[in-house]
């Protein structure tokens, strides 16, 4: 079909009224026009001593009866590894302007316990005093961290305070990650405590949210507590990745901001970032329950997470006009549904709740998004691994189960290292009312990578309660076979459960390849991914 046919056709079956067509979407995949090298990093995680993240979400103890390997769940890193090699960013968030990565090192009985950020927060507020979630006991540390990173076979992302902390600091937890063996007092001390080999930590966060809870700066203020943290660190002979504390949202203004004043101390000034590290949560709808919603909280919260493709493009747009051969990269690193914590599975679990499939095609978007923008993002961390914000895992004791944003991350990471390639995805979009205004949002979105003869195609059905009949079609290569998994638990409110751990989880989908085009059909609320074998 030509293009404009294409795009015709689409235009022509969103007027049509909602009931007189079974809804069809066409997927188009540009093998030719490729966009970026999809990172692994991409699809990275997000640690915090927050709630039930750290303690027991990750640290059960060496002595727990829990299956552990030094101390961190196995069930945990059995599962992380399954998703392959990324990036997890660690301690905060909120929490590392507030950490001194001293009190983590050393003999555990050495450790100091200490007020956490997040101690009179939300529904912490509940618990005694000295609950670790309170009460930092400081078990899990920079050693036990990076070791649980070597572990699943991702790169550390480490965040510095540079509110409550002079760079000296900083510089001192670099070298204790990063200085040779025996070259120093610090390098002893990373001996000391089991590690006498150098982490060489290449990923550095220079404060979080400094807008805010880092320092509630504005953006000139910020630049010069950037330049003054970054310059002259020590290296240790690794190249350092020093990554800014980016926007809150639609925050332009901090953008804007911070690459002006980085431009007018010096023209080269900007080399010095790898990255610009952008949040956005897409919240919650409704009154705010994870489990317990209507089809429109459903639809409006899909759309809050669309968002974000317009979140990167702008401040992409705003980064060049200083940066004009955009060498520094977006880095999502705080992305998600934030739910109320209504349904967390634990007392302790601030930010935590059980999420479903509504979350999981939240997740799909996203991902899909980023690959769709591979040439302009770095990095991403999904907020936070474990019984938090869009979690992949609850766990809680020895109870421990996978969610449905879990499977997504597991069903996508076939686009790990693959070239993203343009793709167009046309369906009827899904119209909505909130507060009586009319919205909408696409029904049908997604990705395509291309990696050696194999082309993964990911995509979700947003509809709540309609199949979607959809056809690929392949532009620039033959079809030799194909390959498609769904995940879809027959609601948009399906999700897992330690009793039901496996209620919702990625099956076989039917798909037909005829005269090089490709046909399936995606249930209502669904993710699907193809594995496309092409000549
Ligand atoms: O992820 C929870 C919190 O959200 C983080 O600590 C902070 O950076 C953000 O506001």
């Amino acid at each position: 079909m030509q293009r404009r046919h294409f795009l015709a056709s689409v235009a022509a079956g969103a007027l049509a009224p909602r009931s007189s067509y079974a809804a069809q979407g066409d997927i188009r995949v540009f093998l030719n026009e490729p966009i970026g090298t999809v990172s692994p990093l991409l699809h990275g995680h997000f640690v915090e001593h927050l709630g039930g993240v750290v303690y027991d979400g990750i640290w059960v103890g060496e002595e727990s009866k829990i299956p552990n390997v030094r101390g961190v769940r196995k069930a945990l890193i059995d599962a992380m590894k399954a998703l392959g090699p990324t990036v997890i960013r660690y301690p905060g968030g909120c929490f590392a302007d507030s950490y001194d990565w001293r009190d983590g090192v050393g003999p555990r009985n050495t450790r100091p316990r200490k007020n956490n950020f997040w101690a009179n927060s939300g529904i912490l507020r509940k618990l005694p005093d000295n609950h670790v979630s309170r009460s930092d006991p400081n078990a899990f540390g920079t050693n036990e961290f990076l070791r649980f990173c070597k572990e699943v076979g991702s790169e550390p992302y480490l965040a510095a305070n540079i509110r409550s902390l002079p760079a000296r600091d900083f510089y001192d937890w670099v070298e204790y990650c990063n200085s040779p063996k025996g070259a120093g007092t610090l390098a002893e001390r990373r001996a000391a405590w089991g590690d006498p080999e150098p982490w060489n930590v290449r990923f550095w966060g220079v404060g979080n949210e400094s807008w805010g809870c880092g320092g509630n700066l504005t953006p000139e203020e910020y630049s010069v507590e950037f330049r003054k943290f970054i310059s002259w660190t020590p290296n240790y002979g690794t190249p350092l990745a020093m990554i800014a504390a980016g926007p809150n949202g639609a925050d332009y203004n901090w953008t804007h901001g911070f690459f002006q004043q980085m431009a007018r101390k010096s023209p080269g000034m900007l080399r010095s970032v790898w990255g610009w590290a952008l949040h956005y949560y897409c919240g919650r709808t409704g009154k705010g329950d994870s489990l317990d919603f209507t089809v429109q909280d459903f639809y409006e919260l899909l759309e809050r997470a669309n968002r974000i493709e317009e979140l990167i493009t702008r401040h992409w747009g705003a980064m060049g006009e200083i940066d004009r051969d955009h060498r520094v990269k977006l880095v999502i690193d705080e992305w998600g549904a934030w739910h109320n914590d209504t349904t967390a599975v634990a007392p302790h679990h601030l930010f935590g709740s059980v999420p479903t499939m509504r979350d999981a095609l939240i997740a799909g978007m996203t991902l899909d998004t980023f690959h769709r923008h591979a040439d302009k993002i770095a990095m991403a961390n999904v907020a936070q691994l474990v019984n938090c914000i869009q979690t992949l895992f609850l766990a809680d004791g020895d109870k421990f189960c996978v969610t449905p944003t879990y499977h997504v991350f597991d069903m996508y990471k076939d686009h790990h290292k693959g070239q993203a390639v343009r793709s167009e995805f046309a369906a009827p979009r899904v119209d909505f009312t909130v507060d009586s205004k009319g919205q909408s949002v696409a029904r049908l979105a997604g990705s395509a990578s291309k990696n050696g003869n194999v082309v993964t195609l990911s995509a979700v059905n947003n509809s709540h309660n309609e199949t979607l009949e959809t056809s690929v079609a392949l532009v620039g290569a033959n079809v030799k076979s194909a390959k498609a998994t769904v995940l879809a638990g027959g609601s948009m409110q399906a999700h897992n459960t330690f009793a039901s751990p496996s209620a919702v989880k990625p099956a076989e989908l039917a798909v037909s390849v005829s005269g090089g085009a490709l046909r399936l059909t995606m249930p209502a609320a669904s993710v699907v991914k193809v594995r496309v074998e092409v000549a």
